[in-house]
């Protein structure tokens, strides 16, 4: 398999302010970050903060599934790209559950991202119920297929999230061999659709990744970096977590 960076993602949510955005821009910029590959997801009122003279790239929450209109609220694709965004999330459990988002619309905000050039971070997870009733396999294939089977070529393009709901926000993370286990399933699933891209895409582990957890995530084959929440409101364990992830 080709040697690839880890992928750390920062998912500020409706947190931070122009005070953190200096903070963390100065505290990653001490650190050297090479051999990882860094994404900031702030707000959108605080993209503009960033210095054009950073180390890490930026990433938005959203994105609309249209291109430009009148949908109040919204924000485009396009929009995002002049804002130097390169990185997007979609379909966190966050915005399945709070904001009603479906499959269908999921897969509709993957395609536009991709478009237009962004990269999707597609998020996946299941919930304790499901875990418990051994469903969580039969869960991430559905909210994978959804995407991806009637547009497979999209596959190439995307970063995945495995974010099992009950370790987002609970301190309770997931143990490196069960992420492991469901990434390897993840990547044998999408092996149905393209092998070569199933190879190569990025699985990001996320869901109460820290300072002390990362190690150990990080050291399993199929884990190639993490979707941070609560850490990443936190500069210097948030670099922590980047030096961890260092080739
Ligand atoms: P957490 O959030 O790290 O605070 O658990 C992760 C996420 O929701 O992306």
């Amino acid at each position: 398999m080709k040697v690839q960076h880890k992928l750390l993602v920062a998912n500020w949510k409706m947190n931070g302010s122009a005070a953190l955005v200096a903070t963390m821009s100065d505290t990653l910029a001490v650190n050297s970050l090479t051999g990882v590959d860094v994404v900031i997801c702030p707000p959108l009122t605080l993209l503009h903060s960033f210095a054009a003279k950073r180390n890490f790239k930026l990433g938005a929450q959203n994105v609309s599934q249209h291109q430009a209109g009148a949908y109040t609220g919204e924000i485009s694709a396009a929009q995002l790209l002049e804002a130097e965004v390169s990185y997007v999330i979609i379909g966190h459990s966050e915005r399945r559950e709070l904001y009603s988002e479906t499959d269908e619309l999921i897969a509709a905000k993957v395609n536009t991202a991709v478009q237009a050039g962004l990269t999707p971070i597609l998020c996946i997870g299941e919930t304790i119920q499901q875990r418990q009733q051994e469903k969580t396999e039969q869960v991430l294939a559905q909210q994978l297929d959804a995407v991806y089977a009637s547009q497979p070529e999209l596959l190439a393009k995307s970063v995945i999230a495995y974010e099992p709901i009950w370790a987002i926000g609970t301190g309770e993370s997931a143990s490196p061999e069960q992420a492991q286990a469901t990434h390897a399933f993840i990547r044998a699933h999408l092996a149905q659709l393209d092998s070569i891209a199933a190879t190569e895409i990025k699985l990001l582990y996320g869901g109460s990744v820290n300072g002390e957890n990362c190690s150990a995530l990080f050291a399993q084959p199929d884990i190639n970096g993490a979707l941070v929440g609560g850490a990443s409101l936190k500069a210097a364990e948030f670099a922590q977590i980047c030096s961890s992830a260092q080739e």
